[in-house]
């Protein structure tokens, strides 16, 4: 790989997204959360986007039920931290099965009932206020708080009935249902048992009319046909951009939104996003990278754990010494991180540099192995400001080391883990430039 990639297209301009092109991609790091393979959320938006247009919804209701689709789970994030206290096995597992059970049944089975049932339930007030923070309309947001009510007044966090519940709600609420029990068998079965899941779930977990137009669309090939897309996410965006979508999400922004998101899943993970994002911004400038590319380098620092969120607490959080599986999941965060940029239009080279940021420079890093020069410049970049954010923060097992000793052990890892000239140049203008208090 090309390490020296600094001549590049330098717009000063952030440039507009359309949320889709940021929910799209971003969709799957949720399923990651939720312990599911890739693709949950996407099928819950084609399903939603299905019913929405044989109902003939304006284009805006069209976007909205598409966005609160893709997000609609965003919440187990924020209520998923510190539940491995309760349960035995992976956490994440917990919330897979949602939208066929109720919060007790999910719970069943863990140290505390009780309380895993009501961080179930909270996952839908958590993931509404994150999308209101995030910038969606106000459909998709309440969408998003309402994607777990029932027609029959069953559902929660607010009992709601029948029309009370608002009708994007209703839609993705339906679609994660439909798309919970397709998930559960093949294709083939999933289209010979349609008509009986729709029967049971109609009138009383949803709208009898909503559950009338997808009975009807599960006759044609189109909808199963795109339901089991390989490529669903340019499906989605093509639909999207069908319906006008305005360019209004700021890149910049959004990443931000998301990493303080991440953060806030961990006790001691808070705001560590942005002390990396500030680090790797200055160390950028100080080997004389443009704007441009100092802000893609921003980008890359607020995502490149994303992936950790296909990683079970208990294994993030683990003090002692982790077990063979338990070090290969943890080893794939870096691909799983890339797998989610590489998807955002524009950031293409950044899930190059984040798949890389574990690399060290004497080979012996993971995910490839790669050595010296191969690993391209950001991701070595990334890899010092890491450490070094990583041993100047308290963390549960262990203390911060003060900034003389954190300045020793980046100068002991330079040349093993560590590029030695960037270590040099870390060290020299953007840690002695920085105010005792900030650094840690
Ligand atoms: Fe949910
Ligand atoms: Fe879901
Ligand atoms: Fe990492």
């Amino acid at each position: 790989m090309d390490s020296g990639a600094i001549e590049r297209p330098t717009s000063k301009r952030q440039p507009s997204y359309m949320f889709s092109d940021v929910l799209i991609p971003m969709s799957t790091a949720l399923d990651l959360a939720e312990g599911r393979e890739a693709g949950h959320a996407q099928r819950v938006a084609h399903i939603s986007l299905a019913i929405a247009r044989a109902r003939d919804l304006e284009a805006a209701e069209k976007l909205a039920c598409v966005y609160g689709a893709l997000m609609h789970d965003v919440g187990v994030i924020v209520s998923g931290a510190g539940l491995s206290e309760y349960t035995r096995g992976d956490e994440r597992l917990v919330f897979a099965p949602m939208p066929l059970l109720t919060p007790e049944e999910a719970a069943t089975g863990t140290d505390s009932p009780e309380e895993v049932a009501s961080r179930i339930v909270d996952h839908v007030v958590h993931g509404s206020r994150v999308v209101q923070e995030l910038g969606l309309p106000a459909a998709a947001v309440q969408g998003v708080a309402t994607h777990h009510e029932r027609w029959d007044g069953a559902g929660y966090p607010h009992n709601l009935r029948g029309e009370e519940i608002p009708l994007v709600g209703r839609i993705i609420g339906l679609a994660d249902q439909v798309d919970a029990l397709a998930s559960e068998t093949t294709p083939l079965l999933a289209r010979r048992n349609f008509a009986t899941w729709l029967s049971r779930l109609s009138g009383r977990d949803a709208d009898s009319d909503l559950i009338d137009s997808l009975r009807d669309l599960g006759r044609s090939d189109d909808f199963w046909l795109g339901l089991y897309n390989e490529d669903l996410s340019s499906d989605l965006s093509r639909m999207c951009r069908n319906l006008k979508e305005p360019r209004n999400v700021k890149m910049d922004g959004f990443v931000e939104a998301f990493a303080d998101l991440m953060d806030s899943r961990l006790p001691y993970t808070a705001g560590v996003s942005r002390k990396v994002a500030r680090h790797v911004e200055r160390l950028a400038r100080a080997v004389g990278l443009d704007e441009n590319h100092q802000r893609l380098l921003r980008a890359a620092a607020f995502l490149h754990d994303v992936g950790q969120l296909g990683v079970a607490e208990r294994i993030m959080a683990k003090p002692g010494i982790l077990s063979v599986e338990e070090l290969e999941v943890l080893r794939l965060h870096p691909v799983h991180s890339h797998d989610v940029i590489a998807g955002i239009t524009g950031l293409e080279e950044v899930a190059e540099w984040v798949i890389a940021h574990h690399e060290r420079v004497d080979g012996r890093g993971y995910p490839d192995g790669k050595v010296g020069d191969e690993i391209p410049l950001e991701a070595r970049i990334l890899a010092i400001v890491d450490s070094w954010v990583a041993i100047t923060s308290d963390r549960p097992h262990r203390a911060r080391v003060s900034q003389d000793e954190a300045r020793r052990r980046l100068q002991s890892a330079a040349g093993t883990q560590l590029d030695p000239h960037l270590v040099d140049v870390f060290l020299r203008d953007v840690i002695t430039n920085e105010p005792v208090s900030k650094s840690a």
